[in-house]
């Protein structure tokens, strides 16, 4: 990475004696957005509100453009927090919330106008300035707290589920709109959510934690193709897994074995060192995504990864038909999408695996 914005170094911090936070490591890139993605209590607005510097951290660093901020204080950190709850001041006209920060430190008149009208504009709230937060809507609320902290221009912005509080179709909307602001501004954001389909939709870069430790760091693309561990495989998006055994690995494919039936997986996509580990007789974990299995009409000829199950029930979600398949002594998830009316399929079926869509989890 170039010189990261944000650097986290070996950071922990205690609450009593539970550690909520565990060795966390983290670079950040400028100008990105970096995802905290994690289930509940994993530590999530704990680490962000140690960046912020809400909290004292008990070991480690954090730095901010090269510079240690653990004995800097929140408003000098030039890093600015959103809160889930948005937090407006109720007795306060939106003007006034959105101003308060610059007010406080006493910015000239001209400039606070200058600022006001930029930020308005960028998030297209100028008819709601005179308003009280009570006459406004939960997105327009959202937007008005995302006003409240850019317009104090902070080098770093760190969201705390912001979204979490709108309707789905809402959310979908300020997601793509935030992700563009961001994008405009070149704004470096890290942004916390425990929605897995945020995180893939918005960042450059996902960290997944899980109790207070991070278990793997990627692009989203990464994390959903190549999850290094059980935890992130099951925690974004919907996985099969499988138990397999390798039996033997040749120059273009890894040859597993599964209740006895064989398995082929590309090696192209696995490094030397995930190859070298994988010796004759090894229990792996093989990881299928649903959209990565294929249910066959009766005029395939393919001859490789077809296996049979028993339709036990599916899901009609308009753009696919989510099925439940008894094979392989499991349940078997497989999407089919752009099934058309006449598209549903009972009792017994052939599927086949994609080769260069199976990924291996050591176990
Ligand atoms: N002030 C506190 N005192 C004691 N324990 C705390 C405190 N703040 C957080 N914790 C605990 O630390 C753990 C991490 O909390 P945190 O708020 O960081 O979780 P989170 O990942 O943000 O979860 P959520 O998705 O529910 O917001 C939790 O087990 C929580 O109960
Ligand atoms: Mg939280």
């Amino acid at each position: 990475m170039e010189y990261p914005h944000v650097a986290i170094r070996g950071v922990s911090k205690k609450f009593g004696n539970f550690k909520a936070l565990d060795q966390v490591s983290l670079e950040i890139a400028q100008g990105s957005f970096t995802t905290l993605l994690g289930p509940s209590g994993c530590g999530k607005t704990t680490l962000l509100r140690s960046i912020a510097g809400f909290y004292q951290i008990d070991e480690g660093e954090i730095l901010i453009d090269g510079r240690v901020m653990n004995d800097v204080p929140s408003h000098l950190r030039n890093a600015i927090m959103v809160f889930q709850d948005y937090a407006l001041f109720p007795h306060m006209t939106i003007k006034e919330n959105i101003t308060y920060g610059l007010r406080i430190r006493k910015t000239p008149q001209e400039e606070m106008n200058r600022r006001l009208e930029k930020t308005v504009q960028y998030l297209d709230i100028g008819m709601l300035l005179d308003r009280m937060p009570g006459q406004i809507s939960g997105g327009q609320q959202q937007r008005v707290a995302l006003a409240r902290a850019l317009i104090m221009e902070p080098e770093v912005l760190l969201l705390d589920e912001p979204l979490s509080n709108l309707d789905a179709n809402l959310r979908n909307a300020i997601r793509a709109e935030l992700r563009q602001l961001q994008q405009r501004l070149r704004i470096t954001t890290i942004y916390v959510t425990h929605d897995q389909s945020e995180a893939l939709a918005m960042s450059d870069s996902i960290a997944v934690l899980n109790a207070g430790k991070i278990t793997q760091i990627g692009t989203p693309s990464e994390i959903y193709y190549h999850p290094s561990n059980k935890f992130v495989a099951s925690f974004v998006g919907t996985v099969n897994f499988i138990e397999g055994t390798i039996v033997d690995v040749d120059g273009q494919t890894i040859h597993a074995e599964t209740k006895g039936l064989p398995i082929l997986i590309d090696r192209e996509k696995f490094d030397e060192g995930t190859i070298k580990s994988l010796e004759r007789s090894k229990k792996v974990l093989l990881v299928i995504r649903p959209e990565s299995v294929k249910i066959l009409d009766q005029a395939q000829k393919e001859t490789t990864n077809i296996f049979q199950g028993e339709v036990d029930h599916y899901i009609f979600e308009g753009s696919n038909i989510r099925y439940w398949i008894r094979a392989l002594d499991s349940m078997i998830i497989i999407d089919m999408f752009d099934p058309g009316e006449t598209g549903v399929r009972n009792g017994m079926v052939r599927f086949r695996l994609d080769p260069s869509k199976v990924h291996l989890i050591a176990i």
